[in-house]
């Protein structure tokens, strides 16, 4: 790990580990932080720190996954079950990750989930610290990890520290609900540079301070512990030409034709999402049978094709929504399907990455329900695969990427009625508007692309220090 000055930690490294009959295999991490921010770097320019997705059998096996992932310069956080639990479920997504997403009711607290939290972000400190030489920079990545800009800056004030939350952030006076503001607060005060997707969550994020801590924010900006503090917004985005490229490829449009054949006569909805209450999916299915009842001209003629990438199981509003999305499928199908028409087809799994670009390319609408997303980079991917301009995005006016791609057809997916007759508008849009409308989304995504923004954010955080260096000069 030497001469590495550049560091990046998040909760999950890039990659994860699996073990298959006592052999290790790497695979990519599913969910939109992972998969963007890796393809913003050269893994000979930095080194991540994070979970590699797996608990070691024993200390030889702990052993055999350091010397697997060294050369890709990724240094492994180990987890027991205990932490997994308490850290990651627990206080991460049990009551960090309700309240960010508006779900205060879904919100679990237990004794044992705070302190583990506390314990876990100290042991992603203490690797950090173990990697020789000072670094360039850390650049801390969301709210698994929210104490640890503090934990750096404790250690080290000199340290270049960057924060970036990839969720919203809500409004304080949710916010204030949580027993532990001032700690989670604080914690993100270590850094030099605070970065939210929108403006209205770096907005939030300065009222909850100014609550908080009684402190006088400006627009983005306030000074704590004699330190000025950036808070701003850099909407994240995709590796642009990297989909546009893997959607050129001859063998990925076999798969787009060959997945198109079975449905020749009909217009293709899909959905890309991890199984997450924030996503809308049952909302979108609320939404698709309204359509079905309001336009039955449209009956054997439309399908909603939706895949659902498994996550966080183990948490049980993730179990109860794969209940009730099961239901909701079965009765969709049940009062609309016959023999030769099932309007949903659902698919509970990941796909590899040239079969999900087929999808993308293959399917006519794509629909975005969320009902809070930090940014939703599944919006940006589709359109980004519609080389030929033939795909209309429904997008939620709760995704942060709504803010960006205004020439979606943006919905309120609380709102059935509204979703169902954006369905039948993308249904019969004209293929110019879709072009034109495609086209439009397509420029702010080639230019905002994640290279962009991590050269936006990198910038900004050596501009801050310089700052900070000038004000300890004077
Ligand atoms: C979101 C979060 C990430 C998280 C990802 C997948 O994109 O912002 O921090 O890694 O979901 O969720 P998981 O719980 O599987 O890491």
């Amino acid at each position: 790990m030497k001469n590495k000055k550049k560091i990046i930690i998040s909760n999950r490294l890039p990659i994860q580990i699996e073990r298959k009959k006592d052999k290790l295999i790497i695979k990519p991490s599913a969910g939109g932080l992972a998969t963007g921010l890796n393809s913003a770097f050269d893994s000979t320019e930095i080194c991540w720190v994070g979970w590699p997705g797996i608990v070691p059998k024993d200390n030889s096996e702990k052993e055999k996954i350091i010397a697997l992932l060294k050369p890709m310069n990724l240094l492994p956080v180990f987890l027991s079950k205990e932490e997994i639990h308490n850290f990651y479920e627990g206080y991460s997504n049990e009551v960090l990750w309700p309240i960010c997403h508006y779900q205060p009711s879904y919100i679990h607290f237990d004794q044992e989930y705070w302190s583990t939290y506390v314990a876990v972000n100290k042991k992603f400190c203490d690797a950090a610290l173990s990697i020789q030489d000072a670094p360039d920079f850390i650049w801390v990545q969301d709210y698994q990890l929210m104490l640890l800009p503090q934990l750096l800056r404790q250690e080290n004030q000199e340290l270049n520290i960057g924060y970036f939350h990839h969720i919203p952030f809500p409004s304080e006076e949710l916010f204030m609900n949580l027993p532990q503001r001032k700690e989670l607060i604080e914690g993100l005060l270590g850094a030099d540079l605070v970065g939210f997707h929108t403006f209205a969550d770096s907005q939030n994020f300065l009222n909850a301070c100014k609550k908080v801590l009684h402190v006088p924010c400006g627009h983005n900006q306030l000074k704590y512990s004699d330190r000025h503090i950036f808070v701003e917004s850099f909407p994240m985005g995709i590796d642009y030409d990297k989909f546009v490229h893997t959607s050129s490829l001859p063998e990925v449009n076999a798969i787009a034709t060959q997945f198109r054949s079975h449905f020749p006569d009909q217009k293709i909805i899909i959905s890309v999402d991890r199984l997450d209450y924030s996503k809308g999916i049952l909302e979108r299915l609320r939404a698709f049978l309204t359509f079905l009842e309001k336009y039955p001209e449209w009956h054997s003629k439309v399908v909603l094709y939706m895949l659902i990438v498994p996550s966080r199981d183990k948490v049980s509003q993730y179990k109860k929504l794969k209940d009730e999305i099961n239901r909701k499928v079965s009765e969709i199908n049940s009062i609309y399907g016959n023999l030769s028409w099932t309007p949903v087809l659902y698919f509970y799994k990941s796909l590899p990455f040239e079969e999900l670009i087929g999808l993308y390319i293959a399917s006519d609408i794509c629909m975005i329900t969320s009902t809070r997303d930090g940014m939703n980079l599944v919006s940006k991917e589709y359109i980004a695969c519609k080389t030929n301009s033939d795909g209309v995005l429904i997008l939620s006016e709760f995704a942060g990427a709504s803010k960006e791609l205004v020439d979606a057809l943006i919905i309120n997916p609380y709102n059935r009625t509204e979703t169902a007759d954006s369905i039948y508008h993308a249904i019969r849009m004209p293929p110019e508007e879709i072009r034109e409308r495609t086209e439009a989304n397509r420029q702010i995504i080639q230019k905002f692309n994640v290279h962009h923004w991590v050269r936006l954010f990198l910038d900004r955080m050596a501009e801050t220090k310089a700052i900070q260096r000038d004000e300890w000069a004077r």
